[in-house]
């Protein structure tokens, strides 16, 4: 084993702690919920990056369409010398395209909660980027409060696409994009990529594909639990349950108990009636007044949106100015 692997291990039983805090914590209120962030563990990350391939999921071949068109123009807007902050970079393949259009770059950093798939990516991209520093942070975007020094001195440019935004409450995304203005500085911004209010159906076929992918990223947060914290939870009684709250204006998501059923974590034993949902998942959709007030709220401006022709997702220049 090396040094490097050693590392990792070590502090993945310090994320070992808190996903068995937030689970223990998570099953023992109602109505359940775990936090969204748990989804993603590195068989959780290699998911995602199918269900952004499924003819369903429309939203990243949108936002890539948008981003091909607007990197320029983003760049321009920049200015030269920046430092590009992504927040939950995935398998960072849309801020490619923001790398290839960005003059004078002088860091790139990605913030993953996913260790290994946060590692994995940074490697590719030193691969690919030889000139350019990358310096990977794996932590959890909401209360991060510092970033790498490398980034010292550099306007810093804030990218947070994937919709994931949408993964916040209303007053998550408000102390989200404040901590985020906060550390992007004054000559600071922020690219962010929403998912537009549509037609229902729509949506629904986005979070229920025919394949399955979306219920299995579900299920995984299972199959984790059993492997990390010892837990004994059948798959097969539990199904991926994601509909459209209109009222709400979002996806909701959640695993549902198939039957009265028992189940060990971490030692704690946890009864599900038939029926009982464990809460995993937001997905909030924007309309424009709705970006334009969640830009204020945090004391952003927005300086440009770009859209596909269909009006289905938005890509929003927000100043911090
Ligand atoms: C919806 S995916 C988007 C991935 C990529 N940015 C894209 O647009 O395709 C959300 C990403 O954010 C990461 N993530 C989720 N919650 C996070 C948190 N609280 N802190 C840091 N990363 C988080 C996940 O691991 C995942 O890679």
């Amino acid at each position: 084993m090396n040094v490097s692997a050693l590392a990792i291990e070590g502090l993945e039983a310090v994320d070992r702690g808190e996903f068995e805090d937030a689970v223990l914590s998570g099953l023992s209120r109602h109505p359940r919920a775990i936090p969204a962030r748990f989804l993603y563990d590195e068989r959780g990350s290699e998911l995602f990056d199918q269900i952004c391939e499924l003819p369903e999921y429309y939203l990243t071949r949108t936002e890539t369409g948008i981003l091909e068109a607007c990197a320029p123009e983003i760049a321009a807007i920049a200015g030269p010398g920046c430092a590009l902050i992504e927040y939950g970079s995935g398998s960072s393949v849309k801020s490619r395209l923001l790398l290839d259009a960005m003059v004078d770059l002088s860091a790139y950093v990605p913030i993953d909660v996913s260790r290994r798939h946060l590692d994995a990516t940074a490697t590719a991209l030193r691969r690919d980027y030889p000139d350019l520093e990358v310096r990977p942070v794996c932590a959890d975007y909401m209360g991060l409060s510092e970033l790498p020094g490398e980034v010292n001195g550099a306007r810093r440019l804030g990218f947070f696409p994937g919709s994931t935004i949408g993964n916040l409450t209303p007053g998550e995304s408000t102390a989200f994009l404040r901590r985020a203005r906060t550390l992007l500085g004054e000559r600071g911004a922020l690219v962010l990529g929403v998912d537009l209010k549509k037609d229902p159906r729509r949506l629904h076929d986005a979070y229920n594909d025919s394949a399955g992918v979306t219920a299995q990223f579900s299920l995984n947060l299972l199959r984790r639990m059993n492997r990390e914290l010892g837990a004994d939870f059948d798959l097969a009684g539990f199904a991926h349950d994601a509909f459209y709250n209109a009222v709400e204006g979002r996806i909701e998501i959640y695993l549902r108990s198939l039957s009265p059923q028992v189940a060990t974590v971490a030692g704690r034993r946890f009864s599900f009636s038939a029926g009982e949902r464990i809460h995993t998942e937001w997905s909030y959709k924007f309309d424009s007044a709705g970006i334009e007030a969640l830009a204020d709220s945090a004391g952003f401006v927005i300086a440009r949106t770009w859209t596909d022709p269909a009006n289905l997702f938005a890509v929003t220049y927000l100043d911090a100015t």
